[in-house]
């Protein structure tokens, strides 16, 4: 019979992209308290190695690399140096994203290559990077899981969000594929898209207008914290071998 107990993270070996800040910051914490040995990945190391200390004082294994997830061999090396500082990976939540929403008649088109470059092709690096010590890991037996976190706009439609939506959407369908081919192997991967969200994504919005258009919406709802999303990441990985959440989309109440 298939035990069906909760896992602890004890033993874990986990990559966090976009550590720096806001979801990923909170999920390495997250993680950690749980028991995991987490890297931590972003480009401001500063911010990294101060998680680090804090993380180290409570006694985790915690290894910042600083990182561009859009530089694809950065990240092959990345993970060379997780493996040999804290052990073969077994979870990785590919979270780093940019969202500098913009009218499209604006015609950023910087900002959609960037967008295209960190929101899918950071996606697509931590898989280059990590499947194969994912797809070991479940081989050896250990508990292996991919998350990538996604958006509400991979399904919900937005004005000043095409490319950003766009960019989510395919995180959303390409998580869905690598369930296909990656299950079979034992690695479960499990797409998660967070509504509104207090964090500093909103630091990536250069048009002003959209910025004091967006901060009108935040100050009249309530939003999750970045807390809440980490909760579920550590529910996620924590299941029973045989279970897979595939999809989960977590909102405020409040946000419809
Ligand atoms: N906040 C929301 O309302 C919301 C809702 C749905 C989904 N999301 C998604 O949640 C994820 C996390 O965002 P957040 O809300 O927590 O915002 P955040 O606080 O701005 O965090 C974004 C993280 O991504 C990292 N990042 C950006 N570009 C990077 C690059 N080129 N290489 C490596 N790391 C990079 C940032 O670190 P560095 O700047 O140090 O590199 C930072 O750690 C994103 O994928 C976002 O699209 C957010």
């Amino acid at each position: 019979m298939t035990p069906n107990i909760s896992l602890s993270l004890a033993g874990r070996v986990a990559v966090v992209t976009g550590a720096s800040s806001g979801m990923g910051a909170a999920t390495a914490r997250r993680l950690a308290a749980g028991g995991a040995s987490v890297a931590l990945l972003a480009r401001r190391a500063d911010r990294l190695d101060a998680l680090a200390d804090s993380l180290r004082s409570t006694g985790a294994a915690v290894l910042p690399v600083p990182t561009d997830v859009s530089d694809r061999a950065a990240l092959d090396a990345a993970a060379t140096r997780v493996a040999e500082e804290l052990g073969p990976v077994d979870l990785v939540v590919a979270n780093a994203g940019l969202m500098p929403l913009a009218p499209i008649v604006d015609r950023r088109a910087d900002d959609w290559d960037r967008m295209i470059a960190v929101n899918l092709g950071g996606v697509l690096a931590a898989v280059h990077a990590f499947v194969g010590q994912l797809v070991d890991a479940a081989a050896a037996g250990r508990v292996a899981d991919l998350v990538t976190i996604s958006s509400l706009a991979a399904q919900k439609a937005m004005a000043k969000a095409a490319v950003y939506g766009a960019t989510k959407a395919a995180v959303t369908h390409l998580a869905a594929n690598l369930r296909i081919e990656l299950s079979p192997l034992g690695v479960r991967v499990t797409n998660i898209e967070p509504g509104a969200t207090d964090t500093e994504l909103r630091g990536s919005i250069g048009d002003p207008d959209v910025l004091a258009w967006l901060d009108d919406y935040l100050a009249s709802t309530t939003v999750l914290q970045p807390e809440n999303v980490a909760d579920l990441v550590g529910y996620v990985a924590e299941q029973p071998a045989h279970v897979n959440f595939r999809q989960i989309v977590i909102t405020s109440t409040a946000e419809v």
